[in-house]
């Protein structure tokens, strides 16, 4: 029995946006038919920051990520988020894979960001905000630019070198650091920062934009003021997660959000159980907290790959 290892550089290689975008969706579809066994992910939180454990089982692929969130780790050069996955056989449970799940992780988050936007922002949606140019953003602009004829993309970091240096390493892209105003004053919104203070007013937030609020992930973290909130129409990728962990989680613990004023699920838009947007004017909002379903997919895109590729390393764990 042998077990393929794919370390960081590996997978990135492996990973190609437009299949990323469409194994994700499937997923979302497989969940809304009930094919999906994927409890709440567990937190173990510690002093220097926290572990989630998501395991998942799908149609055909079944799974663990193990993933840390340390936010003082670019201060050591390495990523906030680094993710392990196994990937195990379904037929056996004997480990088919272990890989490394740090781009993999910005990946399916950048698919499910543009995957949302696609239901739920204007169609002609042709400009991108970014606010947090950290690990997560060039996915997000990624899998944006495969959705969306994009003709402005403004980035924001409260750290001025960061959005340089994104925007400097994207030539290619119609790319620009502007304020943090202006970068909400976009079609589509993507926010992607740990902050705990909510950053997103409400007066600057203007009818019909999309935004897909994904830093927060955690307890206590928060990003958009909930008055962004309760005027508009909330999709969540998981109600429990989204209310405990996710952006709704300060505004709900404060009584400022309710879970009932959650409009859908993103799996209820994408297989047709709820409408998308239906109005130009109406401000969206997607709280993304992150889903094993979407690792797991993707974790089965490249495994298939590495495996009709031939040339990836590989050991006996059950060797006895
Ligand atoms: N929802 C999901 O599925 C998901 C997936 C991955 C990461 N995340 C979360 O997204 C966030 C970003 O992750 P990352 O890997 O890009 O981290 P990162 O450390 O690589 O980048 C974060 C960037 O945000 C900037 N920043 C921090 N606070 C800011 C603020 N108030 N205003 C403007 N910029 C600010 C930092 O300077 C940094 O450049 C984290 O909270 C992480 O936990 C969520």
């Amino acid at each position: 029995m042998s077990t393929l290892i794919l370390s960081r550089k590996s997978v990135r290689e492996l990973l190609k946006m437009p299949d990323v975008i469409n194994a994700v969706e499937e997923a979302f579809r497989h969940w809304s038919e009930g094919k999906v066994v994927m409890p709440p992910k567990s937190y173990l939180i510690l002093e220097q920051g926290d572990f989630r454990a998501m395991p998942v089982a799908v149609p055909g692929a079944l799974g663990i990520k193990w993933v840390s969130v340390f936010t003082e780790n670019p201060l050591r050069r390495l990523p906030t988020v680094i993710g392990t996955i196994i990937y195990n056989d379904p037929a056996t449970g004997s480990p088919l894979a272990i890989m490394d799940a740090t781009d993999l992780t910005a990946y399916r988050t950048g698919a499910t960001s543009a995957l949302a936007s696609r239901y739920l922002a204007r169609r002609n949606s042709s400009t991108l905000g970014i606010v947090g140019a950290g690990a997560q953003a060039y996915t997000q602009l990624l899998a944006h630019a495969e959705v969306f004829d994009l003709k402005s993309i403004r980035v924001y970091d409260y750290s001025r070198e960061a959005a340089e240096k994104f925007a400097g390493s994207l030539n290619e892209y119609p790319l620009r650091t502007t304020s943090l105003q202006e970068a909400i004053d976009c079609d589509i919104v993507c926010t992607l920062t740990p902050s705990r203070q909510p950053f997103v007013k409400k007066e600057w937030v203007r009818p019909g934009t999309h935004i897909n609020a994904v830093g927060a992930d955690a307890r206590g973290k928060q990003e958009l003021e909930p008055s962004v909130l309760a005027a508009a129409t909330v999709v969540v990728d998981d109600i429990v997660q989204a209310a405990s962990a996710g952006e709704l989680n300060m505004p709900i613990s404060k009584g400022l959000f309710r879970e009932e004023d959650i409009y859908a699920t993103l799996s209820d838009v994408i297989s047709g159980k709820k409408n998308g947007r239906n109005d130009d004017a109406a401000v969206t909002v997607f709280d993304c907290t992150g889903l094993a379903i979407e690792d797991i997919a993707v974790a089965r895109l490249v495994y298939e790959s590495a495996v009709s590729n031939g040339r990836y390393p590989s050991v006996d764990l059950l060797e006895a």
